[in-house]
């Protein structure tokens, strides 16, 4: 199989995490990319204490210059990049009177235009080195398909992202480069800042009543990631069990 290296925004925690081990797993050259370097330096010394190849990169996925740091230093630590997960995210939930221009553009910032600043500078990178085996997995929700009383700012946000995917697959395919979204449902992770009784709240919103492990998303970007999902493109995949189904 080609060489394949792919950096992760928010690779320090919940889902990027688990995915960064998964791909590492494969063979996958990684670069841990996050706000939070403690906790990415941990991910990426377990891998390489496991035999697979990571580093680390501090940023914050909503300045450009720093998303475009990213992206050369994949290229000068690995020699080339062949893929993104655009997957760094926060919430912050208000009552919309109470949304203020700040509160909202926060959420703007990190979730939707990192998004695009990813797919912006690796592409323009992987088109520039050649390579031809390229892939970009954004992080979208099922709240950019559907509303949640707070989170009008994260649901325009994701709702970009599921946008954006389509337009990156579109213009992008001459390139042979594929752009997919992927929608969590809930997901046991740290982002979900709550007590137990709101976690199983929400875990009881999914078909089968419980939140999603993270490791249950990242074996699906995974497969995103690979050959094997070689004819999907464009598109954002709902890994939720069944919740746009019925709610
Ligand atoms: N957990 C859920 O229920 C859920 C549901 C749907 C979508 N998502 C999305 O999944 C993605 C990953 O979230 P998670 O659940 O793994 O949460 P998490 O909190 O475990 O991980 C998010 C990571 O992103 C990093 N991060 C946050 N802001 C950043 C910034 N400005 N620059 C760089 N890094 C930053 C954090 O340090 C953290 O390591 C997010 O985009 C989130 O919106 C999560």
């Amino acid at each position: 199989m080609a060489e394949r290296v792919i950096a992760i925004t928010g690779g320090a925690s919940g889902i990027g995490k688990e995915t960064a081990f998964l791909l590492a797993d494969e063979g996958v050259k990684v670069v841990i990319a996050d706000f939070n370097d403690t906790l990415a330096k941990e991910v990426a010394e377990k891998i390489n204490a496991k035999g697979g190849k990571a580093v680390t990169f501090k940023l914050d996925v909503s300045k450009k210059e720093e998303v475009e740091a990213l992206v050369n230093f994949t290229v000068e630590q690995y020699g080339t990049i062949t893929g993104i997960f655009n997957n760094a995210g926060i919430g912050l939930v208000k009552p919309f009177l109470e949304m203020d221009p700040a509160s909202f553009e926060k959420v703007i910032e990190v979730d939707q235009l990192s998004v695009y600043y990813g797919m912006y500078y690796a592409a323009r990178k992987m088109v520039e080195l050649g390579v031809t085996n390229g892939v970009i997995i954004n992080t979208a929700s099922i709240y950019g398909f559907m509303s949640a009383v707070g989170s009008s700012n994260y649901n325009a946000a994701k709702a970009a992202v599921v946008a954006l995917s389509r337009s990156g697959a579109l213009e992008l395919a001459p390139h042979n480069i594929r752009v997919v979204g992927v929608a969590p449902g809930f997901i046991n992770t740290p982002i979900l800042e709550m007590d137990e009784e709101s976690k199983n709240y929400l875990g009881s919103l999914h078909m089968r009543k419980k939140l999603i492990e993270p490791e249950k998303v990242a074996s699906v970007v995974r497969f995103l990631f690979s050959e094997d999902a070689d004819a999907v493109n464009g598109s954002t995949i709902p890994v939720d069990d069944g919740f746009l189904c019925y709610k």
